[in-house]
């Protein structure tokens, strides 16, 4: 039997082996905690602690009862498989026999930050405003998907950046051009384990070209009504004098 366990970075976790009977006690048991097959992580000999590793040591314990293997504070390098081996003898003149084995997967995930987005103006004109958007987010793990939408409508990355280790937590930056012809909201979302963290962030055109358009439309309609009043005025005096002629 398979048993999964799954932690975050920075938590604490029990990995669990299987119970000794309570009329017994640890002097009775020989135990070894092991990832993978091979590397000792934790080892009793009757009572007594003969394992050293200083990856685990500081960081393990061992129930005394249920032989629970107790990691705090959990990285990312715990990730992996595990099993206990536990030998019995009743007294230390009798042979030494197979008690229990217990394995476990221990899946450790570690979150990622709130995407920080930012953008970068780089050209303005009328029309529309050119943009450099960033969006960044660290210290996760596994490694993650990064999608960015403009009003809601999903856009493809100029660049993607990864941290490259598998072993090391991973931080993630994506940039993108855009060009804005209205005041628009663009959305970075980071997907991992499930787990999907957004920030949005409100781009707005900025452009002086509607206010300076203002009185230049304002002088056309003053400069029209004196063109069309004079023609009526025209058109009247006109009308006036013809039949007389
Ligand atoms: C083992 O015992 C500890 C407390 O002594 C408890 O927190 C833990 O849940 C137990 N684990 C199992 C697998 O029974
Ligand atoms: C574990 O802690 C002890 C004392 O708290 C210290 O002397 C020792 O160096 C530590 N070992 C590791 C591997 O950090
Ligand atoms: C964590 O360990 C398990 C078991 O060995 C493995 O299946 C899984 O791929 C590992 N996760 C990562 C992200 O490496
Ligand atoms: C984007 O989609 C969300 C929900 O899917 C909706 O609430 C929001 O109004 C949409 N925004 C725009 C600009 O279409
Ligand atoms: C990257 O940016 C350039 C410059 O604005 C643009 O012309 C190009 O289409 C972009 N490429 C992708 C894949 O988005
Ligand atoms: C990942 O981001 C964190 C926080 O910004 C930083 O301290 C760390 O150096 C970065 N790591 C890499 C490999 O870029």
């Amino acid at each position: 039997e398979m048993k999964k366990v799954e932690s975050k970075v920075g938590d604490r976790v029990g990995l669990p082996c299987c119970e000794i009977p309570s009329s017994r006690s640890l002097q009775n048991f020989r135990v070894y905690w092991q990832k993978t097959t091979r590397e000792v992580v934790l080892a009793y000999d009757y009572g007594k602690k003969i394992s050293q590793n200083d990856l685990y040591d500081n960081r393990t314990e061992m129930d005394d009862r249920n032989l629970t293997l107790w990691i705090s504070p959990v990285q990312i390098l715990d990730n992996g498989s595990y099993h206990c081996v536990v030998q019995h003898r009743k007294s230390l003149q009798d042979p030494v026999v197979l008690f229990c084995v217990g394995h476990v997967t221990l899946f450790v995930t570690a979150d990622f930050s709130k995407p920080d987005v930012t953008a970068e103006i780089s050209t303005n004109s009328c029309e529309s405003t050119e943009m450099l958007v960033t969006c960044s987010s660290h210290g996760g793990f596994i490694k993650p998907k990064i999608s960015g939408a403009l009003n809601n409508k999903s856009m493809v990355w100029n660049s993607t950046w990864m941290s490259p280790s598998s072993l090391s937590m991973y931080n993630v930056t994506a940039k993108l051009w855009v060009s804005v012809t209205k005041d628009s909201s663009f959305t970075c979302s980071v997907e991992y384990n499930g787990v999907t963290k957004s920030t949005s962030l409100l781009l707005n055109k900025t452009s002086d070209c509607a206010v300076s358009a203002a009185p230049f439309s304002h002088n056309i309609i003053t400069a029209s009504s004196i063109v069309i009043v004079t023609f009526l005025l025209a058109v009247t005096l006109a009308v006036r004098y013809l039949p007389r002629h």
